[in-house]
């Protein structure tokens, strides 16, 4: 009998056994006759070359380490997603490559470093009335994500001295408007798979409030499966998908997974907030037949393009 593939499903040491959507994943691979491991992408004890197969899932400590993670990342043979596309979608300055081709994203106005913005500077580019996001162009699972409100002059003051900090620690800074209809109709995830639309779910509102200080606000309840997209949704989507594979110089095979997540813009129309490509939580169990679909696209990399 032919050894078993052998597929590592990478995460973090906060999460040594992955983060709950993705363990589901391993006993269902095993099923399937694949050798699962489990494996910490800074463990220097792990020999990444012995796996046929490495994908990327609960490494959600890359943020603040993204380039020992991508030096790591360039040297694992056989990582879905690549180390390429991991560099290139681990910076939301992305959102930027996808706009020129077209993609309508969350309008964002981008505070860089370079641009020694004070203060003032910053006062002059935040928006007079109504609530508006801060948020670091590298950042995940709205770690560092803040909701201020113009109106109230000590949010503001708090919202400029927030955007100062990320600035003089050399990130960039991302300032949107705050899309109120994300509070009543939710932001909508669509996955997917092997390049191809799999299915949806449907997530609310994440930001009740300034920065946290590096907390983390992710709200597994407030997830509702089984969405269907409407047809502007599934568009935006395909055409983020197509886009990313543009920028990328349209690489051989589609990508692994992807998640792409949207909310109406002021309106109406659905925006690009972001398309996820690194280590999306892909919600396998809010799908029916989720979970099947994505081992079946893990299971269908072991195989020779
Ligand atoms: N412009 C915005 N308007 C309303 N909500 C926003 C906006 N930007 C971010 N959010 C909220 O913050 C969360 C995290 O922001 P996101 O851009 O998805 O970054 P992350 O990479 O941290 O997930 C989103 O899921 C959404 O709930
Ligand atoms: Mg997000």
């Amino acid at each position: 009998m032919p050894n078993k593939a052998k597929v590592a499903l990478v995460t973090c040491r906060e999460f040594p056994s992955l983060d709950g959507y993705d363990a589901v994943l391993v006993p269902r691979l095993r099923a399937m006759g694949l050798d699962v491991d489990a494996a910490i992408w800074d463990d220097a004890g792990v020999d990444w070359d012995s796996y046929d197969l490495v994908v990327v899932r609960s490494t959600w400590d890359y943020a603040s380490r993204r380039d020992e993670f991508l030096a790591w990342a360039r040297l694992v043979p056989r990582l879905a997603n690549s180390a390429k596309v991991l560099e290139w979608n681990t910076d939301k300055h992305y959102l930027k490559d996808l706009e020129q081709r077209g993609v309508a994203v969350v309008p964002t106005t981008w505070l860089e470093p370079s641009m020694g913005l004070d203060a003032r500077g910053l006062h002059t580019r935040m928006p007079a009335l109504g609530d508006f996001v801060l948020k670091p162009a590298v950042g995940a699972g709205s770690v560092g994500a803040g909701r201020y409100s113009a109106n109230d002059s000590q949010l503001r003051g708090r919202a400029i001295a927030y955007a100062l900090r990320l600035l003089a620690g050399g990130a960039t800074v991302m300032l949107q408007r705050y899309l109120p209809a994300v509070d009543t109709v939710g932001e909508v995830s669509m996955v997917y798979l092997d390049g191809r639309y799999a299915y949806a779910v449907r997530k609310a509102a994440m930001l009740t409030g300034p920065e946290q200080g590096g907390e983390r606000r992710y709200q597994s309840e407030q997830l509702e499966g089984g969405y269907t997209p409407t047809a502007e949704e599934l568009a935006l989507g395909d055409a983020a998908m197509a886009g990313a594979m543009e920028a990328l110089g349209n690489p051989l095979r589609p990508f692994l997974y992807a998640r792409a997540d949207v909310v109406p813009a002021a309106d109406g129309s659905p925006a690009l907030l972001e398309l996820e490509l690194t280590e999306p939580a892909l919600f396998p169990e809010l799908a029916a037949g989720g979970l099947d679909m994505v081992c079946r696209a893990i299971a269908g990399r072991l195989t020779p393009v």
